[in-house]
């Protein structure tokens, strides 16, 4: 390990079960030396094993719902009581959507379901961020992280409401991290990560052949959620000061291909040019 935050304070919001990426995020930030609180929702405390990481990390949870102001205000507040002062870095590891849960297609949706889900999924990171602010709880030249995915910016037609959601997580990132940067030195970044096997991941419909599918077709192959981890890390890091309003790919190449000779290789498979055209299906 390099002692990479050694002294550093932060919050990680999202730590489910020891397959979430914010679980890994805490695990690699403790061996890096850094303090920190863990949160999520109430209703994950229950159904998760947090305690078990907290133990593991010699850290404190504070339950707070990402979709209350009243909750993230006493996480800031206990946070910085229990970590002695403002914090270096804050992990914003948190996704959720209704439509996707209940089977719901994205051009029929419950839009009660879609405004949960964006409340949840997105306007969460402006909310964390406003208190953060308000309360002026950041050091300067801290960090804070959002996870996202590529399908903010290509079509993934069974990622649902979730692409439009993670675009608006993306534009807050760029948007309050102006002000961040401007008046606290503060840097905000989001990481758009490949498919991972996770809680949240494994809600998308076709979440196997997404992964299946991302591998064949990155060049290093799919990131884990530790390799997630390592990133995070280095964006918490003084390595990375004047890295701001950035949406940073960590796919292993995904974003950046158009076709490649595995995935090739597999569709030859099944096409022969000499065959009668098949009737249409849908794309
Ligand atoms: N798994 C993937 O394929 C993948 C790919 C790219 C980005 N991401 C993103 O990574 C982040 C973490 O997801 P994950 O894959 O580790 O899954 P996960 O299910 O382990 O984590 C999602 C977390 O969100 C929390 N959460 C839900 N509602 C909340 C609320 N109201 N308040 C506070 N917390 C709440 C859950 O309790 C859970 O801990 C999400 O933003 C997700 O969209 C995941």
């Amino acid at each position: 390990m390099y002692n990479l935050l050694k002294g550093k304070k932060g919050i990680i919001f999202g730590a489910l079960d020891e397959k979430s990426i914010a679980w890994k995020v805490a695990e690699r930030a403790h061996e890096e030396g850094a303090k920190f609180v863990l949160t999520n929702a109430p209703v994950a405390l229950r159904l998760g094993s947090i305690s078990e990481l907290a133990k593991k990390t010699g850290s404190q949870i504070i339950p707070a719902d990402a979709t209350s102001i009243m909750d993230l205000e006493h996480l800031v507040d206990e946070a910085m009581k229990i970590l002695g002062g403002k914090v270096d870095f804050v992990l914003h590891s948190i996704g959720m959507s209704v439509n996707v849960r209940r089977g719901n297609h994205y051009t029929h949706q419950d839009y009660n379901f879609t405004k949960t889900g964006w409340d949840v999924s997105a306007l969460s990171f402006h909310r964390v961020m406003s208190v953060l602010y308000q309360r002026n709880a950041m050091k300067e030249w801290g960090s804070i992280v959002a996870l996202t995915y590529m399908a903010a910016q290509r079509v993934f037609p069974d990622y649902n409401d979730m692409a439009d959601n993670k675009a608006y997580l993306e534009s807050v990132a760029r948007s309050f991290g102006y002000f961040y940067g401007r008046d606290h030195k503060v840097r905000v970044n989001t990481i758009s990560q490949s498919p991972t096997a996770t809680t949240a991941g494994s809600g998308v419909k076709g979440f196997d052949g997404f992964i299946a599918y991302a591998e064949k077709m990155s060049p290093l192959g799919n990131a884990t959620a530790l390799e997630c981890a390592d990133y995070t890390i280095t964006l918490f890091s003084d390595l990375t000061k004047k890295v701001t309003l950035q949406n940073l790919f960590h796919d292993g190449g995904f974003s950046n291909m158009g076709i490649s000779t595995a995935i090739m290789d597999d569709f030859m498979k099944d096409f022969k040019e000499d065959e009668e055209p098949k009737k249409e299906t849908k794309k």
